[in-house]
């Protein structure tokens, strides 16, 4: 990734920003955004799939600047609550290229996406489908998709993994409860059913997934033709794709998945006799993930028998990834440089707890101390938007570096912000 590989070498900065002056102007924990980098990886997306349309999956970070920058690059948001829809039409998203997602929508998520008229919403259980035809009302008319559980099983980890039965997301294929669904959406007058979805799973480096479920897709696009006579003009592939987190990890190759995605979709297309569906992805952390860095203050240092400790001012209340998923990251020592030996060092944060680990078992300087600033790069999805409240630490701030310059896009989370919500009743 662009913004890691800028920063080995005692190269400091990312965005032209040093990320010392970070540290100084808005403290730290802090997490640095790369507008650059977002967007070039939006550009490379549009890109690689020129006739597909790109929708950003907004649960792996989402602010008003990051809206305006999915906008302006033309992709479209993958949505799941409310909330992250109002934020994005707040911010001025057209909520047409919206879709919203969710296993579990509630009644004020739809009223929401039917109020501000989102592109398309999509089932994911036999339960929302006469709710969802309700709450459109008779006159209405939605514009709807099915999630379908393709059964492959893809993903960096259990937790992530979507495509098999047996989790709690979409329609199985193998059980006929999809054909089922599909069956109900078409009989409901309010309901326009546009194509399937499937997401087989997150940080996923391997295309071959992705081609076993587009066949399983066009298969059962072909069973719906046979048996109700209907051609769905788009098939969404959902997200997944993986990026690297750190050296010697390789992302999935975005060209080549675009080359065999599109290449067996046409194929099976042709040999169902079914006309070509304008492809739909959902990618989030490949689009943010690598532009983000996270930046920490050094607060303790404690070399132990088995390994040397370094706290930070951070931890799973902004990170939560290492302690759900086992995810593996690569800190670095920025703003000096120095000539001591590497040590086995594993990077901790400030919570209360022994799994609140950022980074077990890494190689840092041995004579790293209180006051070193530690970057971790990659660290643009799915931690910010995952970070808690635990013990009160407060969330960081976003701070967008873009062609030299740094600006505040989130504050950081005071005491004052946990006194208002706490009423005291
Ligand atoms: N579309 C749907 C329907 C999804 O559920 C997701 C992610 C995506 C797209 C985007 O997937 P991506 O391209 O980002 O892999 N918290 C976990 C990841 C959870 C992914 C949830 N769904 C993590 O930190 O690894």
């Amino acid at each position: 990734p662009a913004s890691t590989a800028r920063l080995p070498g005692g190269n400091l900065s990312v965005g032209g920003v040093s990320l010392t002056d970070v540290a100084e102007r808005f403290d730290t924990p802090a997490y640095v955004l790369d507008e650059g980098e977002v967007r070039a990886r939006c550009r490379t997306y549009r890109a690689v799939f020129p006739d597909a349309d790109v929708l950003y999956a907004a649960k792996a970070f989402l602010s008003r600047a990051m809206v305006r920058w999915i906008d302006e690059e033309g992709l479209g948001l993958d949505a799941c609550s409310a909330g992250e829809l109002e934020l994005a039409v707040m911010a001025g998203f057209p909520a047409a290229r919206i879709v919203l997602h969710g296993n579990a929508k509630s009644p004020r998520d739809i009223e929401t996406a039917l109020r501000l008229g989102v592109g398309r919403i999509v089932v994911d259980s036999p339960s929302e489908i006469a709710r969802l035809a309700a709450q459109v009302g008779s006159g209405g008319r939605q514009k709807v998709m099915v999630r379908v559980v393709p059964g492959v099983s893809a993903g960096g980890h259990e937790k992530i993994r979507t495509g098999t039965d047996g989790q709690k997301f979409g329609l199985s294929l193998t059980d006929g409860s999809a054909q089922h669904a599909i069956a109900r959406v078409l009989g409901q007058p309010q309901l326009e059913l546009t194509g399937l979805h499937c997401h087989i799973g997150s940080q996923i480096t391997d295309v071959k997934p992705y081609l076993v479920a587009v066949r399983r897709m066009v298969g059962l696009m072909a069973r719906i033709k046979e048996s109700h006579g209907v051609t769905f003009p788009e098939l969404d592939m959902g997200g997944g794709h993986g990026v690297a987190y750190r050296a010697g990890e390789s992302a999935l190759d975005l060209t080549a998945l675009a080359r065999r995605l599109n290449g067996e979709l046409s194929a099976s297309c042709a040999a169902a006799g079914l006309p070509v569906p304008r492809l739909v992805i959902e990618p989030g952390r490949a689009v943010a993930a690598p532009a983000g860095v996270a930046v920490y203050r050094v607060l303790a240092v404690k070399p132990t028998g088995s390994t040397m400790f370094v706290a930070v001012d951070g931890g799973m209340s902004d990170n939560p990834r290492p302690a759900l998923y086992g995810a593996r990251y690569a800190p670095r020592l920025v703003g000096r440089s120095t000539t001591a030996e590497p040590v086995a060092t594993t990077v901790v944060g400030r919570h209360c707890e022994a799994g609140d680990i950022l980074a077990a078992d890494v190689l840092l300087p041995g004579d790293v101390r209180p006051g070193d600033l530690l970057a971790v790069p990659v660290s643009g999805a799915y931690q910010l938007s995952m970070a808690s409240d635990y013990n009160l630490v407060g969330r960081p701030p976003v701070v967008a570096v873009h062609d030299g310059s740094a600006r505040l896009l989130v504050r950081r989370e005071t005491q004052e912000d946990f006194r208002r919500r706490d009423i005291g009743a």
